[in-house]
């Protein structure tokens, strides 16, 4: 079964074509982090712009791999993100399902995010522990089916890659700052400043809001010293208070759960350290640990296409009331998870 899948929810108007969840067919993504970069973030109106001037070019470079008649059925992330971002890619999803007359699949980018490790990782089925860390989320979900989700703990406040980029622009680093600190922070001693880990010992829920602050005060009040300041050692440090709660906690669940496969997903899953800590404390454990390469950690729409495949032999169908859903909330029916929202919708 084919499916051609479109995303929209942020910068990336991505459009695959993706066979029975598990094969990318064709992977087109057109960043426009270019346009966003010289705002210092993402401009949603401009993302919205760029989205309706690209979209037809990358749907049909996609069809270059797959004729429009062998695709079975077409996807589309309706939320979470940006509501103007979202709309185009939904809008345009619901046009070629009517117009083709083949089924529509509305999928939350999450659930995206979590499948794009089927997409390589042949051998990977539920049950697992995913840890998904991107620019707008930071979860813990407990994936007890491909479509039975139950998110055992979030962020209270901002997303961690949300905080990546905040202490970058504090740092002076362009948008997008995630993959820039994790470079600098290379260079840098990691025991160098004490930053905050919040709840460390406290529960499954996240909270990175207060050591984004301790860096901004940190780095204001040397520079009230008229201290130079060693933005390596300031990255290594943030990382490694960073790093260090999203490791702890996972590994924490999943032995508490008795738990043996970890799952990381989203752009943050891209970061060298988490990747590397997660990965020694894993192997500590007797755990197996899961991530996609880095072009599959950030948003694309191959991932969208192997969610939908899996919510679509599950029996989820969308109609042409699909709308663009930017609050789309996570597990709010954790018994039934996903499937649920959908077929609410
Ligand atoms: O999944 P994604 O492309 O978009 C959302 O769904 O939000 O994630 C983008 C986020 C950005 O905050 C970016 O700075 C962060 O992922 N990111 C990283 C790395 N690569 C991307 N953060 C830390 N280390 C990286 N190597
Ligand atoms: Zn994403």
């Amino acid at each position: 079964m084919q499916i051609l899948a479109i995303e929209t929810s942020c910068d990336e108007t991505a459009v695959s074509i993706v066979k029975n969840g598990r094969e990318t067919i064709a992977n087109v993504i057109d960043s426009q982090i270019e346009k966003h970069k010289i705002f210092g973030g993402v401009v949603p109106e401009i993302a919205s712009r760029m989205h309706i001037e690209k979209i037809n070019a990358c749907v049909q470079e996609a069809l270059n791999h797959a004729s429009l008649e062998t695709i079975d059925a077409i996807a589309v992330t309706y939320g979470p993100g940006l509501v103007g971002a979202l709309l185009v890619g939904v809008a345009f999803a619901k046009g070629l399902a009517f117009a083709t007359q083949k089924p529509l699949v509305g999928v939350h980018h999450i659930e995206g995010h979590i499948a794009a490790n089927y997409l390589e990782h042949h051998d990977l089925k539920p049950p697992f522990l995913c840890l998904v860390v991107s620019g707008g989320h930071t979860h813990l979900i407990n994936v007890k089916t491909y479509t039975t989700f139950e998110i055992v703990g979030k962020t209270k406040d901002d997303a961690v890659g949300e905080a990546y980029d905040k202490v970058a622009r504090t740092l002076g680093l362009q948008y997008p700052g995630g993959p820039k600190i994790d470079r600098l922070a290379a260079t840098g001693d990691a025991d160098s400043i004490k930053f905050p880990k919040a709840m460390l010992n406290d529960g499954y829920d996240f909270s990175f809001s207060g050591i984004k602050s301790a860096v901004l005060n940190y780095v204001n009040g040397e520079k009230m010293k008229e201290h130079e300041i060693n933005a390596a050692n300031v990255a290594a440090s943030f990382q490694k208070s960073v790093v260090d709660i999203l490791t702890h906690k996972t590994i924490k669940y999943a032995i508490a759960n008795n738990i043996k496969t970890i799952v990381l997903a989203g752009g943050v899953a891209a970061n060298s350290s988490l990747r590397s800590n997660m990965r020694s404390q894993a192997t500590a454990n007797n755990i197996n640990l899961y991530y996609p390469s880095l072009s599959l950690c950030t948003d694309n729409a191959a991932m969208v296409g192997s969610a939908a495949y899996y919510s679509y032999i599950a029996g989820v169908r969308s109609n042409m009331s699909l709308n663009a859903t930017p609050n789309l909330v996570v597990g709010a029916k954790p018994a039934t998870g996903f499937a649920a929202l959908h077929n609410n919708i």
